[in-house]
């Protein structure tokens, strides 16, 4: 199973984005965390700033929209070239609708789960996404302890994934490390973020190694 790891820029220099992505260039996708003080209690960028790390990141980029009233801007994100935008379960009313919306335009839809959000409504609603995040922490802030109790949605939509043979990558975010990713990884996820754990390390290149390495084994 091929594991993608996407660190989160949340724990990036927000006044050096470009030399922070670069890095990172040895990473599969860019996460970025996009927060409206709403929907969680923190405040991050919008579309201008996506916009502009579309420009100069070398790496596709994951958006993760934590916000309220996704159907109004997850679209924009898609029409900015972003490779995936996910949304989340608790922010809408019609998923389907707005995953087939993302599709259309160009995007890897994703919808993601709070750690007290329950799974089974979405498993046989799989084919309509490219992406399931299962939050490993309250969303809103980076630096989290892992809740290892969310890993049991894991194994349910890896179940899932086997049996109807859909392409459908399992993420997981919040409170991934070296030991951490272990966990997640033999519950079933293949796409890992990391924030804190890569921009925390002295040597995120090798940080990233190391965190692939652990997946995989
Ligand atoms: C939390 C964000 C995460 C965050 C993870 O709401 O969705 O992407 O950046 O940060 P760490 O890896 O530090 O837990
Ligand atoms: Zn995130």
């Amino acid at each position: 199973m091929a594991t993608r790891i996407n660190p989160s820029i949340l724990a990036a220099d927000f006044a050096n984005f470009e030399s922070e992505l670069f890095r990172i260039r040895s990473a599969d996708l860019v996460h970025v965390d996009i927060m409206d003080n709403h929907f969680v209690p923190n405040l991050t960028f919008g579309l201008g700033m996506v916009e502009r790390l579309q420009q100069v990141s070398p790496l596709p980029l994951d958006i993760h929209l934590m916000i309220d009233d996704p159907e109004r801007w997850a679209p924009g994100y898609a029409e900015a070239g972003a490779y995936s935008v996910t949304f989340h379960a608790e922010a809408t009313t019609e998923p389907v609708a707005l995953a087939r919306r993302l599709r259309q335009i160009g995007a890897r839809a994703g919808i993601a789960l709070k750690p007290g959000t329950d799974v089974t409504a979405y498993l046989d609603l799989l084919d309509e996404f490219d992406q399931v995040l299962v939050m490993t922490v309250e969303p809103g802030f980076g630096g989290q302890s892992f809740m290892e109790e969310t890993m049991p949605k894991l194994s349910q939509l890896r179940s899932q994934v086997e049996k109807t043979g859909l392409d459908v990558w399992l993420q997981v975010d919040g409170g991934i490390t070296a030991q951490t990713i272990e966990i997640a990884a033999r519950a079933g996820a293949d796409t890992f973020v990391a924030g804190s754990s890569v921009f925390g390390a002295e040597n995120p290149a090798a940080q990233i190694g190391l965190l692939r390495e652990r997946a995989a084994s």
